[in-house]
């Protein structure tokens, strides 16, 4: 029927500090929701495929060195240049798992020492999420997991500044999930709040945008 025609995927996103178990998670949920028979797609910024992704990309792995607020704009670059794919998958009906988004920009960047509202600035417009899951994790915890990879980022003082921006961060959209759950019960409890922002999506919650 027509409602059923014109019901929109919803915008889903998952945060959390560097090995809060994100990307696994991201990967169970879409698994999960594609044998429910949801349209569903996994995404993840940044997204590294693109141009301004090859940028970053160099950047986290030390291969190039960017000014703070340069790479902090280019993530949000990597962001808007998505967009309009974004918003015509969500209104064909195709529900989107986003792997990190606009809170990680501002968390990693504002934690360098930049004003959160400058950075917030440049993600104004961009498609807000119907549902922000964010792992909760303590750094030490976090750095005990197999240890942190070379990248930029991964270090504990500088995640423990993360984490208190993220804090800073939360608003309505979001649910925290205590990440020190045995993982399927981690599991357990992102599936159901993920079913239930589709449902309301698909009853015809508009889209909105940040911030
Ligand atoms: P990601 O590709 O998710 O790496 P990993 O799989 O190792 O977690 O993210 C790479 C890093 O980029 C991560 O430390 C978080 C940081 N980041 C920002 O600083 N700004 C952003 O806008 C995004 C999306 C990520």
């Amino acid at each position: 029927n027509d409602r059923e025609n014109c019901s929109r995927g919803a915008l889903i996103v998952v945060e959390g500090l560097d090995r809060s178990g994100k990307t696994s998670q991201s990967c169970k949920l879409l698994s999960y929701l594609d044998g429910q028979g949801y349209s569903v797609e996994s995404w993840r910024f940044p997204d590294r495929s693109t141009c301004v992704g090859e940028m970053i990309s160099s950047y986290l792995t030390n291969k190039s060195q960017l000014d703070d607020r340069t790479i902090h704009l280019l993530f949000s670059a990597n962001r808007w240049e998505k967009r309009s794919l974004m918003e015509s998958k969500l209104k064909k009906g195709i529900t989107l798992i986003v792997d990190r988004y606009s809170y990680s920009g501002v968390a990693f960047s504002s934690a360098k020492g930049l004003d959160i509202e400058w950075c917030k600035a440049p993600e104004i417009g961009l498609l807000a999420p119907d549902l922000v899951l964010y792992l909760d994790i303590p750094s030490e915890k976090a750095a005990e997991r197999g240890g942190y990879g070379g990248e930029r980022y991964e270090q504990l003082e500088f995640q423990k500044e993360v984490a208190k921006r993220y804090q800073i961060l939360q608003d309505t959209s979001w649910k925290i999930i205590d990440a020190c759950l045995p993982i399927e019960d981690v599991e357990k409890q992102m599936k159901e709040l993920v079913v239930d922002s589709i449902v309301t999506c698909q009853k015809g919650k508009p889209l909105s945008q940040l911030w």
